[in-house]
């Protein structure tokens, strides 16, 4: 799969990354190192001490660019290899999404801290498969806080982290990482034929609404049934795949798919609840009550439940 020389924009205008780098999926490799934090407090406190011992301000902004990417990078290793033993703790997911740094629970941004607690509490020390797009830190910073915190939440979790840049460094045992643009119908289905399945997916990448809804129409068909399929941000860009969510739950209460404009209808039989939480779409997977039960043959699909549930849809999505 290739993929070259194709620039991208935001809504807004704003030019988003060049793409020249891309040829298709890349897998990173797992390296090691080690280092320190402490909660958001302790981490700026942390922070003033170490730009006395390391003089900052004599520093030339490409020294001070080189030791802040050293910095992230140390941190973020000291952070995996803490998740070990952390992670075999039941540590408020909150208190980790702070530790972390992550903007997903952070004052004066988000607090999708209180919903994920509760969502994610039942998949906390079992072995799943969770896939997040956008890993951070974009073409200049490391990144990489919410893989710190899904690696310091879940103990036995395969973790697979996407991002538009090169993130590689920060693949680690129970970390893969790939490069890819999810504006890209052939990535996302490579991704999905090549991982699948997934038990968690999270769409935290460009918040375009046209790339969260290309996304969920690709992955979605790979996510186990049963699984949670999240949203991040809907209204970052004005907030228009709320829309689309919102035909098809009107289609899962009452079977009317007129105004659903879906890559692939079929995948509405699969969905069990839409969810909207604030800034959040919160999908779970699973048989509908209405058209689901009807569009399937009762029996096909209730006995090896998530693995025939995935074939069918695997055929669905390649339809
Ligand atoms: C909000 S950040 C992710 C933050 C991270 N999930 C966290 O919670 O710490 C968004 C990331 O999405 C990436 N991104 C932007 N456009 C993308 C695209 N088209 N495909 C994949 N990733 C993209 C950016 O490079 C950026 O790193």
């Amino acid at each position: 799969m290739r993929l070259c020389g194709s620039r991208h924009f935001c809504e807004s205008g704003v030019q988003f990354r060049d793409v020249n780098s891309i040829g298709g999926l890349t897998l990173g490799k797992s390296t090691g190192v080690a280092y320190v934090s402490g909660c958001a407090v302790e981490i700026e406190g942390m922070k003033l001490v170490l730009k006395r011992v390391v003089g900052w301000a004599r520093r030339t902004e490409a020294e001070k660019v080189m030791l802040r990417h050293r910095f992230q990078f140390i941190r973020y290793r000291a952070l995996y290899l803490a998740s070990h033993v952390f992670s075999l703790f039941p540590i408020p997911l909150v208190l980790i999404l702070r530790i972390c740094g992550s903007d997903k629970h952070k004052s004066g941004q988000h607090r999708y801290g209180y919903t994920y607690r509760k969502l994610f509490w039942p998949y906390k020390y079992k072995p799943i498969k969770l896939l997040e797009i956008g890993v951070g830190g974009y073409g200049v910073g490391l990144g990489g806080e919410s893989l710190n915190a899904w690696q310091l939440y879940f103990p036995f979790a395969e973790i697979i982290g996407c991002d538009i840049h090169d993130k590689q460094r920060l693949a680690t045992l129970n970390t893969k990482i790939y490069q890819l643009d999810q504006s890209s119908r052939d990535q996302l289905e490579m991704l999905a034929k090549l991982e699948e399945p997934f038990d968690i997916i999270i769409d935290d990448g460009s918040h375009l609404s046209s790339h969260q809804i290309l996304s969920f129409e690709y992955l979605y068909s790979a996510l186990s049934d049963g699984g949670v399929y999240i949203i991040e941000d809907v209204y970052t860009f004005g907030g228009t795949c709320i829309k689309y969510f919102i035909n098809l739950q009107r289609y899962i209460a009452v079977n009317d798919l007129k105004d659903v404009d879906m890559g692939n209808r079929k995948l509405a039989n699969w969905i069990k609840e839409i969810r909207f939480d604030g800034n959040l779409i919160i999908i779970i997977k699973g048989v509908n009550g209405t058209s689901g039960v009807e569009n399937l043959a009762k029996s096909e699909c209730r006995g090896k439940a998530a693995e025939e549930g995935r074939s069918l849809n695997s055929r669905v999505v390649a339809t």
